[in-house]
């Protein structure tokens, strides 16, 4: 066997090295120093080296997370000090009962000013698997699940493979046995990108993040367990050896320095209001999270109080999950049916028996289009599970196949449009049925909704309901014919009085004036977004430029591709849209225009391209949507979290964790007024 020279040796040694701390970077900073590719090739060099000196592969190699062969099974470990489970609540009031329990046995031990001032670890209950890291010496020497809490599975092969996981802890005055406790997930992100990958692979796809975390960790051929995006919050510390920190925000620093990863939304608070706030806080930022969680975990954070607590069975008398409503809940469906929407996608839609989820009462959820029925297996009356997060439309992800009743039912696909009868027609290279028919109902009525809708032009009061009678008395049969209509009109449809009738035409002439954007948004062209009509507004500055603009012209706009740019094209040439929109500015709808900044400049000038923004807390005078929209047309991108790629943060009241973890990073923060003076600035707005 070959013998390594003397620089073969160091350049093994630095290249590992760097490998280690780019992997640092990147999987537990969320900051990466270099191109994936960079990254790659050299990889591939300490692959190389390792193929020919085998002897010098270390252990903590970072080659040695590409999985190893295949396990018979995982052999059970015993947990040295038990994995704890906790107590839930789910109201404030429990949450004050626990407060007020630990406070009474704390009585000996504190002030009575000590104990109002007791302070709190509040973290994000993340919806993972909870694993055990033992480090011996630095060096990862097991992985484990926490199984009963008393016995788990020694899963060393498959943590392995996780980048975020150190194979080595770095700097120093680390203990000589380390047991670090933690959540294994799998970010959101890269779930869907695994569906997405799946179903067009035809293979299965996963339920949701955790079942996907956790099916990973339970194969026993590692190298799969490497083929999934996994990542690691650590949270807790089991065993210390001589190392006895005194609280624990101190652990969860101790660990960053080592290398671990530990969630930056993690806060230490005083007393049951800072509890309180913080679970209020963390709520609302729930749905823009990179990861699923179910709850806040609340511990007090001085372990002597801790141990002065201690546990009653298996769960700590000094922490409790304070639990969010559930996401998903599992109930049946009674009925399918075919929404025809705005641009004639023919939708199925699954009537479900009631179920509480995500926090409001769900009745009915989307099944997306025709492959998805497909996809699921779905019939009638079968079980299904129903996923609902923030203002998402709920959706159908799962059908337990085991629950299918007798009588159950496959899905008859429609043939015809349900609302004009219209044969339906099958898009080219796309899954969605469509009705073709622009003159039909079902489009009309979802199309004048659409134009009075909140992000459009947000004529308060104009409901479904009254979008459906205006059609039917055919008082409106298209959006321009809503600025026509009179207060007696209106007044004579049922179940309407005077007063709502007069509520409903000052909304109507309230929102004449507008922004050209949100009159673009309005129009309802196929695939354009509040983002995409804020970009093409920027762009052009005024509507003429527009209805004229070549198809070109479009194609340079950040973000608008080939086929958005001709369905605008398409749109204008269209000329029942052209007479709609004249009928539109002669009904007296207005906009300012302006001198666009970047006129004639490539969409790679744009004022902020390139740029990060984040916006956290209470935007008081800009809609959160609307000022989302003008940073995204200056070229920005807007992202739901702080990281060290963040250019900017603009912070509102009741801003929680992102602004904390801004100032951490020295990334600068604006107010609203700063917002809108930068604005006013960028655009030629005032
Ligand atoms: S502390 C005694 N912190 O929640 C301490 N647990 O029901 C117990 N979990 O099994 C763990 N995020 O899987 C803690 N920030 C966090 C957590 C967390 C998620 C899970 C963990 C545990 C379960 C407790």
């Amino acid at each position: 066997m070959a013998k390594p020279t003397a620089q073969q040796r160091s350049q093994m040694r630095s290249l590992q090295r760097a490998l280690h701390e780019y992997n640092h970077h990147y999987h537990v900073l969320d900051d990466p120093q270099i191109a994936d590719v960079d990254y790659d090739a050299m990889f591939d060099q300490l692959l190389e080296l390792e193929r020919r000196f085998p002897e010098l592969v270390a252990a903590d190699s970072p080659t040695q997370r590409v999985g190893a062969p295949p396990l018979d099974a995982f052999t059970s470990v015993k947990h040295e000090l038990p994995m704890l489970s906790l107590d839930k609540c789910t109201t404030v009031d429990e949450l004050g009962d626990w407060v007020l329990r630990s406070k009474t046995r704390l009585a000996d031990e504190l002030s009575s000013d000590a104990l109002e001032e007791l302070q709190y670890t509040c973290e994000p209950k993340i919806d993972g698997v909870a694993v055990s890291l033992l480090y011996v010496d630095g060096m990862l020497q097991r992985g484990a699940t926490r199984g009963d809490g008393e016995n788990g599975e020694d899963i060393t092969t498959n943590v392995k493979t996780i980048g975020a996981i150190p194979l080595r802890l770095q700097g120093s005055g680390y203990p000589q046995t380390l047991e670090v406790r933690g959540e294994i997930y799998m970010p959101l992100a890269d779930f869907h990108r695994f569906n997405e990958e799946a179903v067009a692979a035809g293979t299965k796809a996963l339920v949701n993040p955790r079942n996907g975390a956790a099916g990973s960790l339970r194969q026993l051929d590692s190298r799969m367990t490497a083929r999934r995006p996994l990542s690691m919050f650590c949270y807790s510390a089991g065993l210390t050896g001589d190392w006895a920190p005194s609280a624990h925000g101190d652990v969860l620093d101790a660990f960053a320095t080592w290398g671990l990863r530990t969630n930056a939304s993690a806060q230490v608070v005083t007393g049951l209001q800072g509890c309180v706030d913080y679970i209020a806080a963390l709520e609302a930022e729930r749905a823009d999270l990179a990861y699923d969680i179910d709850g806040v975990v609340i511990k007090v954070n001085d372990l002597a109080l801790q141990r002065a607590l201690g546990n009653v069975t298996r769960k700590p008398r000094w922490a409790i999950a304070y639990k969010y409503a559930a996401q998903e809940a599992s109930t049946t469906v009674e009925g399918v049916e075919f929404q025809v929407g705005r641009t004639g996608a023919v939708t199925p839609v699954a009537r479900l028996a009631p179920v509480f989820v995500g926090g409001v009462t769900v009745s009915n959820a989307t099944l997306h289009n025709m492959d998805e029925i497909e996809r699921l297996d779905l019939q009638l009356h079968d079980t299904v599970i129903v996923h609902r997060a923030g203002d998402v439309i709920p959706k159908v992800v799962k059908v337990v196949q085991s629950r299918r009743p007798a009588n159950a039912q496959a899905i008859k696909i429609p043939k015809t449009c349900p609302s004009c009868q219209t044969s339906l027609a099958h898009d080219a290279e796309e899954v969605v049925l469509r009705c073709p028919n622009a003159q039909c109902p079902a489009q009309q009525k979802e199309l004048i909704k659409h134009f009075a809708s909140r992000l459009a032009l947000d004529i308060e009061g104009l409901g479904d309901k009254l979008v459906e009678l205006l059609l039917a008395e055919k008082l409106v049969t298209n959006a321009a014919d809503l600025f026509h209509l009179t207060a007696e009109q209106v007044a004579e449809l049922p179940r309407l009085g005077a007063k709502s009738a007069q509520n409903l035409i000052a909304a109507i002439e309230r929102s004449r004036g507008t922004t050209l954007a949100r009159f673009l948004y309005a129009l309802g062209i196929r695939e354009v977004g509040e983002a995409t009509a804020a970009a093409v507004a920027d762009h052009f500055g005024a509507l003429e430029p527009i209805v004229s603009a070549e198809l070109a012209a479009f194609e340079t706009i950040n973000d608008v591709g080939p086929i958005v740019a001709q369905r605008i094209r398409s749109h204008f040439d269209d000329p029942e849209q052209l007479k709609i929109l004249r009928a539109l500015q002669a009904a007296g709808v207005y906009w300012p225009e302006f001198e666009p900044a970047q006129q004639g400049e490539s969409a790679a000038e744009l004022p902020l391209s390139g740029q990060t923004w984040v916006l956290t807390g209470t935007l008081e005078t800009l809609k959160r949507s609307e000022a989302k929209a003008t940073l995204v047309g200056l070229g920005a991108k807007v992202a739901g979290s702080v990281s060290a790629k963040t250019t900017q943060v603009v912070a509102g009241p009741g801003a929680g964790s992102k602004l904390e973890k801004a100032e951490k990073l020295e990334i600068p923060v604006m107010d609203e007024a700063g917002l809108l003076d930068f604005i006013a600035e960028h655009t030629g707005d005032d």
